[in-house]
């Protein structure tokens, strides 16, 4: 039987490939996808999940549901307020636009809309009435499930695991101490961590060693399909974004952050050097804002609440991300 998930998203580029792989995958049912403010404005990333959906011609099956439009508690200081919004768009030396996320990607308007139901409500109805336990995968920032738990607790006796994309121990991206999601709204992933929930993070750590190269685009360009053309877009997006503006180890690849999340829960091979430890997130609002402090110690004094991955199999990744895509796995 499928394993039921929730995504829980700003799409976003990444985002994008996480719902398409998860959408192509027999061994998971989406009960829903709910859109969150991130990457883009709410208005943004929730129109993007609805051109994916219907880019898979899945919004009989798939419901798209609108979350919360801002930080539980983060933008209330000005000190922090400042960068808990949309990132800033650069251009390059032609006045490009050079980003990793497309305010509206280039698909035919949506001619569906979200569900009127409030998330709140959605998602305690959809985890409560399950007849089996759900798993969320949370690809943007946790305050969708930070306000959740605080309003329905009791969710959390018929969810399975969370898979989370989020923080970073050697790799950060946002400020010099903190990942995107995880900054964007430190105390909602406090609130996560300490809920008690089987978690598995999926960090940067181990989404910059899962990177996909450009020349792997080709591989999903040449199925000459809908989805395959729009990946091979995204990744050719992100390649050029990460060139310019974020170089990692090598040249022409770029992380599908997202994507990774959703392969663990086909291959829990993927992520490698997982550690069970304690992991928590500074709320202070001080340099540290938004990291995640991850316990690496062999003598550790509080409870571990989390799987934590530190490193990640590239090839496997990328092997499990194109074969579901196309139709044919071998793994
Ligand atoms: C995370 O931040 C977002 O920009 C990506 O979609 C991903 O979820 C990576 O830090
Ligand atoms: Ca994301």
């Amino acid at each position: 039987m499928a394993r039921k998930i929730i995504m829980d998203v700003d799409t976003g580029s990444d985002d994008a490939c996480a719902i398409m792989l998860a959408a192509k995958s027999e061994e998971l049912e989406i009960l829903g996808i709910c859109a969150v403010n991130g990457n883009r404005t709410l208005e943004e990333t929730t129109e993007n999940t609805l051109k994916i959906v219907e880019l898979l011609g899945m919004e009989d099956k798939i419901p798209v549901i609108r979350g919360a439009s801002r930080p539980m508690v983060k933008d209330l200081l000005p000190s922090r307020a400042h960068n808990a919004q949309t990132p800033s768009v650069h251009y390059d030396e032609n006045g490009n636009e050079i980003c990793y996320h497309p305010a509206s990607f280039d698909l035919p308007a949506p001619h569906t809309k979200p569900l009127e139901k409030n998330f709140i409500t959605w998602y305690a109805d959809t985890i409560l009435g399950s007849g089996e336990p759900v798993t969320i995968v949370a690809v943007g920032p946790l305050t969708d499930l930070g306000l959740l738990f605080r309003c329905e607790p009791k969710v959390l006796e018929n969810i399975e695991e969370i898979v989370i994309m989020g923080g970073g121990h050697n790799q950060v991206n946002t400020t010099f101490a903190s990942e995107f999601n995880i900054f964007m709204d430190p105390e909602a992933a406090e609130i996560v961590l300490q809920s008690g929930a089987k978690i598995t993070m999926v960090p940067l750590d181990a989404t910059h060693a899962a990177s996909t190269y450009l020349s792997e685009a080709k591989l999903f360009r040449d199925l000459h399909t809908p989805v395959g053309d729009m990946i091979a877009e995204l990744i050719e997006i992100r390649t050029n974004a990460y060139n310019r503006l974020q170089p990692l180890w090598d040249k022409d690849l770029c992380p599908l952050h997202d994507a990774l999340a959703v392969a663990y829960l086909l291959d829990p091979r993927v992520l490698k050097h997982v550690l069970y430890t304690r992991v928590d997130v500074d709320i202070s609002g001080g340099f540290a804002d938004g990291a995640t402090i991850v316990d690496t110690r062999v003598y550790r004094n509080m409870e571990p609440n989390c799987y934590y991955a530190l490193d990640a199999d590239r090839d496997l990744f990328n092997r499990i991300f194109y074969e579901r895509i196309a139709g044919h796995k071998s793994v």
